[in-house]
């Protein structure tokens, strides 16, 4: 049957099981984690993932994230050391990836990992994507279920006006609860930040004395050939890993974007925080974590309404404040 695409179900036991049954043919399928929501397949086969890139129009040398159920899982994919595995007992399931050593027996496409010796993994707290990874039997290959550079979705919504006919089917279980994607580590360096902050992590890694996490001050290490890649800096901790994806140009509306603003210029929709009231606001109350969640779903409002430009008031670099600069530093460029 041809279905107008795409078909939106509400989470429950039908939704994952439709949704399974695609996976396991090799097809897409845009689902919901505790950060946003992914565009998921099975990691173990190139085709389906070679969909996720289409779908996106993804630059395909840029490396994806896979979500397996638990740690067990995740170590016949990755190779743990003894920091992997404290901070994978300390977060998963959560909003936290690692980026490890791939095992050669992994059974990862090598698609998913773009030709690199590491993996990024994680193991999400979120009912529809461990209903998924459960009832597929599959490690999912899943990015940020939005059009590539595009506003990372918080929303069912937000992924059909995105990718509207790109995917098949979207499991809708409403609006994700950090709103920001996960933190990506590797090692000691903090290569995406997010939901889970520098902070946290140092206070469950063993070993003192052995040098704090550092945020590594990304590059935009693109391998895409139409963004010629620019040098990864070496991090605090002396290792030159980046995150591939962490483009300058990301998560980025259509309008032009001011940071820092304290009123509305001419033609500015005024996104606010706290003391600045704006035309709306990610937390009257100065939250950070509303803030967080907010965030998306406001830039989304932003990009679709008819003001020609978008401002966004100062927002404090504390804990989960960093990964929100991170953010609207990326949406601000164009
Ligand atoms: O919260 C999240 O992480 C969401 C949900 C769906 O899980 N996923 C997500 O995926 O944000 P994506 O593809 O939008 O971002 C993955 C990031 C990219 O910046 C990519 O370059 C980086 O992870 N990455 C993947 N594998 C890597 C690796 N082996 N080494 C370094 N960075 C890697
Ligand atoms: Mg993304």
């Amino acid at each position: 049957m041809v279905r107008p695409h795409p078909v939106i179900l509400p989470y429950g036991t039908a939704a994952i099981a439709e949704a399974a049954t695609l996976i396991r043919g090799g097809g897409i399928v845009a689902v919901p984690t505790e950060t946003v929501y992914g565009l998921a397949a099975d990691a173990t086969n190139a085709q389906a993932v070679a969909r996720i890139y289409a779908a996106k129009g993804r630059p395909s040398f840029n490396p994806l994230i896979v979500h397996v159920a638990d740690l067990a899982a995740a170590e016949r994919i990755a190779v743990f050391d003894a920091e992997a595995r404290a901070l994978a007992a300390a977060f998963w399931p959560g909003p936290l990836t690692l980026v490890l050593p791939v095992r050669e027996d992994s059974g990862i496409a090598s698609l998913v990992t773009a030709g690199l010796v590491t993996i990024a993994i994680r193991v999400p707290r979120h009912r529809a994507m461990q209903g998924l990874i459960a009832a597929s039997g599959r490690p999912l290959a899943a990015p940020s279920a939005n059009v590539s550079g595009g506003i990372s979705p918080t929303t069912a919504a937000h992924v059909a006006r995105s990718l509207g006919g790109n995917v098949p089917l979207i499991i809708d279980d409403g609006a994700t609860e950090a709103g920001l994607e996960s933190t990506i580590v590797a090692g000691r360096t903090v290569l995406r930040p997010g939901p889970i902050t520098a902070e946290a992590l140092l206070a469950h890694l063993p070993g003192e004395g052995r040098g704090p996490i550092g945020t590594s001050d990304v590059t935009e290490h693109d391998l895409h050939p139409d963004c010629p890649p620019i040098g990864p800096r070496p991090s605090p901790g002396g290792s030159a890993i980046t995150a591939p994806g962490q483009l300058e140009s990301h998560y980025a509306p259509s309008k032009a974007l001011r940071l820092h603003a304290t009123e509305a210029n001419s033609g500015e929709w005024l996104i606010g925080f706290g003391d600045v009231a704006g035309d709306v606001t990610l937390s009257a109350s100065g939250n950070l974590l509303e803030a967080a969640a907010k965030l998306f779903d406001l830039l989304h409002a932003a990009d679709a309404n008819e003001s020609p430009k978008i401002a966004v008031a100062p927002i404090p670099f504390d804990g989960i404040g960093e990964a929100i600069n991170d953010r609207l530093r990326r949406a601000s460029h164009r």
